[in-house]
C-alpha cells in the first residue's frame, strides 16, 4: 500500500488554542483524523507526525525517502521562512513534496512570503484550513496514477 508522510513543523501541537481566528478551532488531532479519512477512500497508509524542532523534520524527510514512500505532505510551520536545511534536505531525496499552510501566507507579514521549502517543493496549497492536508493527498495519489 502506498505510504504517504505528514509531518507537522513547530508550534502545530498549539492548534486549537492557538490564533483561532487564523489557524481555526479544530486541534491536530482532528486534522489527523481528517488525514486518515481522506487517506482510507484513497488507499494509503499515513505516517503523521508533528514536532518543535527542525533537525526531526530533516530526519524524517530522509527516512520518508529510505522507506520509498510515494510522498510527503509539509506543514513546516515557521522554518518555511528560515530553513535552508529543510529546503536541502527537500533536494537530497526523490521524492515528491506538497507543502501546506493553513493560512494564506501571503496574505499575511511580509516575513511570511518567502518560503524556502516553495522552490523544492512539488506544489504548494494555502489558506484553505485543515482541507490543504486532503487536497494534497488528493494531489499525491493523482500524481501516482499517471
Ligand atoms: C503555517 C504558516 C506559518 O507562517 C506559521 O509560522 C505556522 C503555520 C500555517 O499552517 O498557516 O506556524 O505554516
Amino acid at each position: 500500500m502506498a505510504r504517504i508522510f505528514v509531518l507537522n513543523g513547530p508550534n502545530l501541537n498549539m492548534l486549537g488554542k492557538r490564533e483561532p481566528s487564523i489557524y481555526g478551532g479544530l486541534d491536530l488531532a482532528g486534522i489527523e483524523r481528517l488525514v486518515r479519512d481522506k487517506a482510507t477512500s484513497l488507499g494509503a497508509e499515513i505516517e503523521f507526525r508533528q514536532t518543535n524542532h527542525e533537525g526531526d523534520l530533516v530526519d524524517w524527510i530522509h527516512e520518508a525517502d529510505e522507506a520509498d514512500a510515494l510522498g510527503i505532505v509539509l506543514n513546516p510551520g515557521a522554518y518555511t521562512h528560515t530553513s535552508i536545511a529543510l529546503h536541502d534536505a527537500i533536494r537530497a531525496i526523490s521524492l515528491p513534496v506538497i507543502e501546506v499552510h493553513l493560512s494564506n501566507v501571503f496574505a499575511r507579514e511580509a516575513f511570511r512570503h518567502h518560503s524556502w521549502v516553495s522552490p523544492v517543493a512539488k506544489g504548494v496549497i494555502c489558506g484553505f484550513g485543515p482541507k490543504a492536508y486532503a487536497l494534497a493527498l488528493e494531489a499525491l495519489a493523482s500524481d501516482l496514477a499517471k
